[in-house]
């Protein structure tokens, strides 16, 4: 139905079959006239490029972001590389305090536990790491949001099991939470995947997402909101956070009164380009992500059929399914056995893990009839 969107890519997988949309989702063909745009504007503007880029292109970036998060302003949307430069931008704001409490859970992306635990490791750093699959986690993680936190970090869609945070939870954590303490929702898992609407909770949470997995755009383009009237001065700065203010002549180092603030420097912002290309064309088709889930989840719906194993409430789940083995080694072997037959997996730990997005139809997941778990 959708596969004509993406037949670039399922070319140059010919024969194979991709089921790993949540790991790197394929690349619709426009997002190449995306990608050459970028070529023609640096071939034609030189220096001058970054009017257009930091101009119109990033305007309608953040306006495509802004209607599919449904945020009302999109100039507190700042853009990084990767999501690590965002996270570490945040961190730094704490530079000045003696101690950092931070509450999280087991379950997050492999850069911020990283980071984190080597953070730790400084007696001045405190977190505290909740098992999100227990069935009162919900319990337990309110009862953990004390005065004293500096910082909330948990993803919307956990990236091991797929599971939505419900947002009914996310307006507890925003109304027990002191106003000084940081609260990211990381939903590089649940942006352009599962139907959000920030409205509600923008002037009170710093969402971070990027473009290379349901976004469909590539590498290079993650981006976090900024609540409004923001007045965090990231100690990890670059000249693009304060483009309003180079002139000042003040000691005191200056910021951009909006998502600018969090910015770094120079970037190469080509999958911003394509990104917008790849969103302008599904709006012209009609195609918004409500429309993409629904049919993910018709897939998912089949797919079970196929593998009852992966079975999960749906309602709940983000774009991967899972199946968990007894062992990491056992895991690894069919990961490595639906490789051979040419069927492309991903796992985390005893988890192989199975991404569904518009370039797959209901005959592919037939294949799977041959795998015998
Ligand atoms: C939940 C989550 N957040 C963030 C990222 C991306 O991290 P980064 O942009 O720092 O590479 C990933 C990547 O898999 C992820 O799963």
């Amino acid at each position: 139905m959708y596969k004509h969107l993406y037949s670039k890519f399922l070319q140059g997988h010919e024969g194979k079959l991709h089921l790993a949309a949540h790991s790197h989702h394929f690349w619709p063909d426009v997002s190449l006239t995306g990608h050459m745009r970028y070529w023609e504007v640096a071939s034609t503007l030189s220096d001058h490029k970054w009017d257009e880029i930091l101009g119109a292109e990033l305007l309608k970036g953040q306006n495509h972001i802004a209607e599919i998060l449904k945020l009302s302003n999109p100039k507190q949307i700042a853009f990084a590389p990767n999501t690590h430069e965002l996270l570490t931008r945040l961190l730094s704001c704490f530079l000045e305090q003696k101690k950092l409490k931070v509450l999280t859970t087991k379950s997050e992306f492999h850069s911020f536990s990283r980071q984190i635990n080597r953070l730790k490791e400084f007696p001045e750093v405190e977190v505290v790491e909740l098992d999100n699959e227990l069935e009162n986690f919900p319990e337990i993680l309110l009862q953990n949001i004390t005065d004293d936190l500096d910082l909330i970090f948990i993803s919307q869609v956990f990236f091991n099991s797929g599971r939505i945070l419900p947002s009914a939870l996310i307006n507890q954590i925003i109304q027990k939470k002191n106003l000084s303490t940081i609260f990211v929702l990381d939903g590089y898992h649940g942006f352009c995947a599962v139907p959000t609407d920030l409205s509600a909770f923008e002037k009170d949470i710093f969402y971070l997402a990027g473009g290379y997995k349901y976004a469909q755009a590539g590498e290079g383009m993650c981006f976090m909101s900024i609540p409004e009237n923001c007045q965090l001065r990231p100690v990890y700065t670059g000249w693009f956070a304060s483009f309003t203010t180079l002139s000042s002549s003040t000691k005191e180092v200056q910021y951009a009164e909006d998502g600018f603030r969090f910015w770094g420097a120079t970037q190469d912002l080509s999958a911003l380009f394509r990104f917008n290309a790849v969103w302008d064309e599904f709006k012209k088709l009609g195609l918004t992500v409500d429309t993409i889930h629904t049919y993910v989840q018709s897939l998912q719906k089949e797919f079970i059929k196929i593998v009852p194993a992966a079975q999960c409430d749906l309602e709940r789940q983000g774009h991967f399914l899972f199946m968990e083995f007894a062992s990491v080694d056992e895991t690894k072997k069919a990961y490595e056995d639906l490789l051979k037959a040419g069927i492309i997996t991903d796992y985390r730990g005893r988890r192989l893990r199975f991404g569904f997005g518009m370039y797959q139809d209901e005959q592919d997941l037939k294949r799977f009839k041959i795998v015998n778990f």
